[in-house]
């Protein structure tokens, strides 16, 4: 018999979760505002509101953590994480930062100005704020079959070549400080983009003479990718695989609260020694001395230790094994969901699932609503109230794609919280109709709305 799998860890400490009633959580969740980020963390029982910064720390990262070196200049700890990202990443300059979006600060401050455009695969949220914050435009490359959630595609991260070019041959060179490869890619879905896409994408950036750096928060993930989906790579191991990856491209920016399963962290990596010495200069004036950068010495550790547990092949396949496990239940529920599931995410498609509730009331915010009232399980939208209003009109953007995202932390919750979410999702799937009215907005900040919206019962 071909025996089951298992987790290739144990666990040591634990911290206990409340289930609560629904009569409190309607209180709490009114109180809220209807926002699932105004909820106090006690008020959840499953949270997926992100995979950022929540994972479980290994017991050697929190040796490192034990042992970090607070030296404000030439840290031990900083040269710990110096070799990993030399070594394994083969990136020959870095400077750490507090978290992603200020690493896309840096290497933005020192690339982009006013009226360029930055084309990519569906850019970040952040990335995309950091750009448009420089009056820049940020050019979503992706492939089509990325907006149609049943089409099952083995990287649906990937950037089509052809809308690249379209953008390199249209405009001036000196328009295009950089492209973005985010692997995987968050707002399509977790997807991976293929070595065969970062290998064809980086010789046409080459062409055209414009750098191409990854937004890398998942790379480890996506290196699992590659190697399933990819047969060319099917024997490779994780390591090679990333390192052909990164052999690929001028540089990365990382959020370290991915793939490098710390709780908080970033950086900048790059080739040029020239743009090095540019950021290093953002670096000192907006996140601290180059050997911290806005870190502890002990984070620096910490994410030391975990950037190379995040490419063990065994974590990563019980990793995003689990996040399949979700969707496979949830298929099972007849959920309707972005297929294939992605590395760190089950998205489920809103649009689908309350397909009679109009767009104009919020369908994947008012599923979030529902998951949490149904169960204490926290989602966040990927829609309507995400997209924000269009700068010029002031009216909202109504997205192609309407999630309702569940991002699973690394190492934190088992598949019997899993077995949970799907039974909560499938008893409101199975009783859809009964909801009849989303919401409406009562109050939102002018950008990044999504974070302190209110909203009232309609
Ligand atoms: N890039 C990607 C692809 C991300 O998913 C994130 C964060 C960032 C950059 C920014 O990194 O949070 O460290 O500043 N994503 C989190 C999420 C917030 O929930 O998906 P950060």
């Amino acid at each position: 018999m071909e025996l089951p799998f298992a987790e290739p860890y144990k666990i040591k400490v634990v911290e206990p979760i409340r289930r609560s009633k629904r009569q409190e959580r309607e209180q709490w969740i009114r109180e809220a505002g209807y926002s699932l980020f105004q909820l106090r963390s006690e008020q959840v029982f499953v949270d997926l509101l992100t995979d950022s910064g929540t994972g479980a720390m290994s017991h050697n990262q929190w040796a490192e953590i034990m042992t970090g070196d607070e030296s404000y200049a030439g840290s031990a700890s900083f040269f710990k994480l110096k070799d990993v990202i030399n070594t394994r990443l083969d990136m020959p300059y870095f400077v750490p930062t507090h978290q992603g979006r200020a690493a896309e600060n840096l290497l933005f401050s020192a690339l982009i100005k006013e009226g360029d455009l930055v084309p990519g695969n569906a850019h970040f949220d952040t990335t995309k704020g950091h750009i448009e914050f420089r009056r820049a435009t940020a050019v979503d490359c992706t492939i089509d079959e990325a907006a149609d959630t049943t089409m099952i595609h083995p990287f649906k991260g990937n950037i089509n070549t052809d809308k690249l070019e379209k953008v390199f041959k249209e405009n001036p060179r000196e328009k295009i400080p950089l492209c973005i490869i985010t692997i995987t890619c968050n707002t399509s879905g977790g997807q991976p983009v293929s070595m065969q896409n970062i290998r064809e994408v980086s010789a046409l950036c080459k062409k055209y003479g414009i750098p191409v750096f990854f937004d890398a928060a998942r790379f480890s993930e996506n290196a699992y990718f590659i190697k399933m989906r990819e047969k060319e790579y099917a024997t490779h191991s994780i390591e090679n695989i990333v390192l052909e990856m990164y052999s690929h491209v001028d540089g990365a920016t990382m959020s370290s609260k991915k793939d490098a399963i710390a709780n908080i962290g970033g950086f900048v990596a790059c080739r040029d020694k020239a743009l090095f010495e540019k950021i290093s200069m953002y670096c000192i004036l907006y996140e601290g001395y180059l050997t911290y950068g806005g870190l502890a010495g002990r984070d620096l550790a910490a994410v030391a230790q975990g950037l190379i547990e995040g490419m063990d092949f065994d974590y990563l396949e019980s990793r995003i094994g689990q996040v399949a496990y979700l969707g496979q239940k949830l298929a099972e529920y007849g959920v309707p969901c972005q297929l294939p599931t992605g590395g760190h995410a089950v998205f489920v498609d809103a649009k689908k699932f309350l397909s009679h509730i109009p767009k104009e009331e919020y369908q994947a915010q008012t599923l979030a609503v529902e998951l949490y009232l149904e169960g204490g399980v926290r989602g966040v939208e990927i829609g309507t109230l995400l997209a924000d209003r269009d700068p010029v009109t002031r009216e909202n953007r109504y997205p192609e794609l309407e999630l309702l995202r569940l991002a699973i932390p690394r190492r934190v919750y088992t598949n019997n919280h899993m077995d949970y979410v799907a039974a909560c999702l499938g008893n409101i799937y199975e009783n859809r109709h009964k909801i009849t009215r989303g919401f409406r907005i009562v109050k939102e900040a002018p950008i990044m709305r999504h974070f302190t919206v209110r909203l009232e019962r309609l």
